[in-house]
């Protein structure tokens, strides 16, 4: 078959980005733009800012993508983008520029699901088998995906409140540390010891996760201390916090991998960079050994526009093209991705 060249494009929240993948497996180029120094001053994205500083550098990205791969748009067989979900003004402006350079240079448009992405990236480390469950942990999302075949994604566990990434941001926010907090927390753990006794999440489903509780029992905590006039040891704090909320996401993830029993088990989302989650699933996954696993490097965890190229490969070879007619979808659905 000729190989297929797709530039893809990624504007969902505070990163711009652009790429250029072959196949849906080998990257040619790769071009991240973060904008987290800007909103690092407000403690957290400010979608207006976000929104205007997607636009000021979508064109350059988009460049440095295809001249870094040097190729020229003839070169290419189609131009994908994040339809959603994510901020709504951020997504326009990716979507906006893909539709015009599909118009331009006439070229299918392929819409891609951001998450869709996430678990895409991790093709470029390992080959994909099926039936595979995700674990997705990022900033806005805490899900566990189940894939029976390609391009077909069922969620069988989601949050009921808060996602993991947005508590480590929050719980880092309460310990004075700067935005983003998940990487602070990551760091500071690495020197403290699990001292502080925190809840269990209680929740219905097996599958399913929720963290508001944990991170408001932080706040008790801090507060019960501050009372008390004792001292606080931050590195504690991080470090009783991450093990409960990754003691969380492990149960549920050992519970799905017992009852669904996947060929292949991945780790997707800005929090799968986390060193501790990435050693705990490298230990405990010592117990399944008919179950292949991936955990993807630190680059394709965090957004970027070549996992948006290496899920938008499966739309392209499905044949799921957008009409000129492509909006942004800031709460597009995951599991209506590939049903046409
Ligand atoms: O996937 P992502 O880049 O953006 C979204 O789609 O949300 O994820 C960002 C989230 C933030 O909440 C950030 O704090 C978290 O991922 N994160 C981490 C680490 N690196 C990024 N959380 C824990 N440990 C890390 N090392
Ligand atoms: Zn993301």
């Amino acid at each position: 078959m000729k190989d297929v060249y797709l530039l893809a494009i990624e504007s969902s929240c505070d990163e711009t980005a652009a790429s250029v993948v072959k196949n849906g497996d080998t990257i040619v180029s790769s071009i991240v733009s973060s904008q987290i120094d800007v909103h690092k001053r407000f403690g957290g994205v400010v979608p207006e800012v976000a929104s205007r500083i997607h636009v000021e550098n979508v064109s350059w990205v988009i460049r440095e993508a295809m001249e870094q791969a040097d190729m020229k748009y003839s070169d290419l067989d189609g131009i994908c983008v994040t339809q959603g979900p994510g901020l709504i003004g951020s997504l326009h402006v990716g979507v906006q520029a893909a539709k015009t350079l599909a118009y331009v240079h006439d070229l299918p448009l392929i819409p891609v699901h951001h998450i869709s992405g996430h678990i895409y990236a991790n093709q470029f480390v390992d080959p994909i088998t099926y039936p595979m469950l995700a674990l997705v942990v990022s900033g806005g999302h805490t899900e566990l995906v189940w894939m029976k075949e390609e391009y077909s994604f069922e969620i069988i566990g989601t949050t009921q409140d808060d996602a993991v990434g947005e508590a480590y941001d929050k719980v880092a926010r309460v310990l004075g540390l700067p935005y983003p907090g998940g990487p602070q927390i990551d760091r500071l753990a690495k020197e403290g010891t699990n001292r502080y006794p925190l809840p269990k999440p209680h929740t219905e489903n097996p599958t399913d996760f929720s963290f508001s509780g944990l991170k408001s029992a932080v706040i008790q905590s801090l507060q019960r201390l501050e009372r008390r006039n004792e001292e606080l040891n931050k590195a504690d704090m991080a470090c009783s916090f991450q093990e409960a909320a990754l003691g969380e996401l492990w149960n549920r993830v050992e519970y799905a991998l017992n009852e669904y029993k996947p060929a292949h088990f991945v780790i997707a989302g800005g929090v799968a960079a986390n060193s501790r989650l990435r050693q705990l699933i490298t230990e405990n996954m010592k117990a399944y050994p008919d179950i292949t696993y991936t955990i993807p490097p630190l680059k394709y965890c965090t957004d970027n526009a070549a996992m948006i190229g290496a899920s938008g490969y499966h739309a392209y070879t499905k044949g799921i093209f957008a009409s000129e007619d492509l909006g942004a979808k800031p709460s597009l659905d995951l599991e209506q991705v590939g049903k046409f």
